[in-house]
């Protein structure tokens, strides 16, 4: 596996749809700063009924290149296993998955520049004063914005932007998720480096409602992840395990009601950070499936394994309380 440059994920966006017509569209939602149209990739069984859904995104910050990689190998892997196994094909009928292999595109193809340039982490928005680019997207949503965390430098690498969700890839994702936030089981966002499970929230002061449960399945995902390569993945709220913070998306996902909403750092723990060796982007990657699949695995069961068994018991209760009696 190698990292590639934007416009061939964008090929490769197209030719996935391409292969698989009856499974995958590619949805266009909304402009970068720099007027790039940010597209995902729509993935599951066009069935006549209401499908829920699970949302991932990559390549929020630009200099992150393990994540678009992952958010590649996740839709092959899917496309694949869907094939053969049975659980994939049941997921496939009940949830529609939206990947966006690369949401920062401004950022990712500045950071394809020059070696100069590699490291460039947030969106490349002209700033308030001149010479200043830039916003942390994932300091610009709505969830506690510029509260913690944060700068309002704007050459501060976590410049939150002026406003909550002022950057058009912010609003992007705000719009689309938003407007179907029901219908999400899981809001994964894919960042490096670090080797962390983060669960909402960034602030120190606020706990999430299903904060046990989060842990609980994170903590298996960590597990999961190190049987694939003896990684180990630590587990907890953004404040616990790394640092307070406020404005990201996993946060907002969690107060839209989304029950199941993680931010993955991948690989590695620090000895190369985000210029990750080529020869780490398979196992790593390899390993993040494991722990994504466990996730939107169990969020998936919660709502349909057993559901045949609950409704059935559920008709039986009220056919006795409307005192039909069954031969
Ligand atoms: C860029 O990085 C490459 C590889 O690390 C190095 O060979 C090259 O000299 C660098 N170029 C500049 C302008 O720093
Ligand atoms: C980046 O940040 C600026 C504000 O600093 C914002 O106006 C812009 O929309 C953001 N997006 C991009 C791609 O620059
Ligand atoms: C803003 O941040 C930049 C870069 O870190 C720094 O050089 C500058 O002094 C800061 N400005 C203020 C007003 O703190
Ligand atoms: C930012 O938000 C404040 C408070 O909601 C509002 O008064 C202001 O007009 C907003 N600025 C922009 C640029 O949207
Ligand atoms: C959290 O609450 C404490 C006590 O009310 C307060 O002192 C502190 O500033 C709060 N932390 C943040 C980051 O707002
Ligand atoms: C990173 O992981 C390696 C191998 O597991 C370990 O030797 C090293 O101490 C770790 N470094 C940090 C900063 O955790
Ligand atoms: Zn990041």
């Amino acid at each position: 596996l190698h990292t590639i440059p934007y416009d061939i994920i964008s090929d490769w966006m197209n030719q996935i749809v391409k292969d698989h017509p009856d499974l995958v569209t590619r949805v266009e939602y909304g402009k970068t700063y720099e007027k790039r149209t940010i597209s995902l990739l729509k993935i599951g069984l066009n069935t006549e009924a209401k499908k829920k859904a699970i949302w991932m995104d990559c390549g929020i910050h630009a200099r992150e290149w393990i994540a678009p990689a992952f958010c590649q190998y996740f839709v092959n892997q899917i496309l694949q296993s869907y094939k053969t196994d049975a659980k994939m094909q049941e997921m496939m009928k009940n949830v529609d998955f939206y990947v966006t292999p690369v949401l920062n595109i401004d950022g990712y193809i500045y950071t394809w520049k020059d070696n100069t340039t590699r490291l460039w982490r947030k969106n490349r928005s002209l700033g308030p004063s001149p010479d200043c680019y830039g916003t942390d997207l994932n300091r610009n949503f709505d969830a506690n914005w510029g509260t913690v965390g944060v700068s309002f430098n704007c050459s501060s690498n976590i410049f939150c932007g002026t406003n909550a969700t002022s950057e058009p890839e912010a609003q992007a994702v705000t719009y689309f998720v938003g407007t179907r936030k029901d219908d999400f089981l899981c809001f994964l966002t894919i960042h490096s480096y670090g080797q962390l499970l983060l669960l909402p929230y960034g602030h120190p002061n606020y706990t999430a409602s299903n904060y046990e449960e989060l842990m609980k399945v994170g903590q298996d995902a960590a597990e999961a992840i190190k049987k694939v390569h003896g990684q180990n993945y630590r587990v907890g709220t953004s404040p616990d395990v790394l640092y307070p913070n406020s404005g990201s998306s996993r946060d907002w996902a969690r107060m839209q009601g989304i029950p199941f909403s993680y931010t993955f750092e991948l690989r590695d723990n620090g000895t190369f950070g985000f210029q990750l060796p080529e020869d780490q982007i398979q196992p790593a990657c390899e390993e993040a499936y494991s722990g994504a699949l466990h996730i939107i695995t169990y969020a998936h069961n919660q709502i349909y394994s057993g559901a045949v068994a609950v409704t059935a018991v559920t008709l039986w209760t009220l056919l006795l309380a409307a005192g039909v009696t069954l031969m």
